[in-house]
């Protein structure tokens, strides 16, 4: 095993109060940034992430039981509790500061009857196969040591026919605003991150987003995984893109299986 493979080895999967993982991207890492992580957020995305996670949320169903894979702070995993009333929603995570940080976002908005946070990999999810009506992901993909065995365990827990929907961060690659665009992502980001973070890591940001794979090839790496009719929706400048498919319990590389690119919001 190599030394990155090592490093990203999930060490004590979905054990209660243990941080999985230690790699850049990883729960350990995000440990340490978690009490400083919403502000960091708002900030390097200029106030757009909460505006995209709107939209990830309307993807997935008014009803049943909803999947929030690298829930972090729980900011999605609240945002759906309070679009759909009628639905209950598990996060999953193994940074175990970010997942209390969350805790204490539900406790005070009083939702914590209706949502439950656990530890754990997306790469090994402690559910059963069909449990929820829905499965999504906010820019925790790219963090996946294993992207495709994290897509696939996303397809197996999400009811047949159920939408699948990631949220991610992409390099801008075309547009006038787009060398602008970069220099943010690739300079005034990782700045930011290391003068407010204290941690010079949260670099990792730029380099994971530039690794990120083009729109296509992400999306079809989720139809490798099994989920089908892939839609892709790209967000303003080619910031992110909301990639929403449907789970598939059938054998897996159909035919039928087609991406298309939506429009621009
Ligand atoms: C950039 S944060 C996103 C948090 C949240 N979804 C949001 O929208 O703000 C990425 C999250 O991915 C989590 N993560 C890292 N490795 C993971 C893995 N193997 N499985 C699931 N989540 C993981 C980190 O702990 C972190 O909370």
């Amino acid at each position: 095993m190599s030394q990155a493979e090592q490093e990203n080895k999930t060490m004590i999967p979905n054990k209660p109060g243990v941080t999985v993982g230690n790699a850049d991207g990883s729960g350990l890492m995000f440990d340490q940034i978690a009490k400083r992580y919403d502000l960091l957020n708002r900030l390097i995305s200029l106030g757009l992430d909460q505006s995209w996670r709107k939209k990830l949320v309307a993807s997935l169903p008014a009803e049943g039981e909803l999947l929030d894979v690298a829930t972090g702070t729980a900011d999605v995993a609240l945002a759906l509790a309070n679009a759909y009333p009628q639905t209950t929603v598990v996060g999953l995570d193994p940074s175990v500061n970010m997942l209390d940080v969350g805790q204490g976002k539900l406790e005070r908005k009083s939702l914590k009857q209706r949502i439950s946070l656990n530890v754990g990999t997306a790469l090994d999810m402690p559910y059963e196969s069909n449990r929820f009506s829905g499965s999504c992901v906010a820019f925790g993909v790219r963090n996946f040591p294993d992207r495709l065995q994290g897509m696939k365990e996303m397809n197996r827990v999400t009811a047949d026919g159920g939408p699948v929907a990631v949220l991610e961060l992409s390099e801008p690659r075309d547009g006038i605003f787009s060398p602008f665009v970069r220099l943010h992502v690739h300079h005034i980001v990782p700045w930011m991150g290391a003068i407010l973070s204290g941690n010079k890591e949260y670099r990792y940001l730029q380099k994971s987003v530039q690794a990120f794979p083009p729109p296509q090839d992400f999306a079809a790496l989720m139809e490798e995984a099994g989920i089908q009719n892939i839609k892709i929706e790209r967000m303003p400048f080619g910031v992110a893109h909301l990639y929403v498919g449907r789970a598939s319990h059938s054998a897996p590389h159909s035919a039928s299986h087609s991406a298309g690119q939506g429009q621009s919001a």
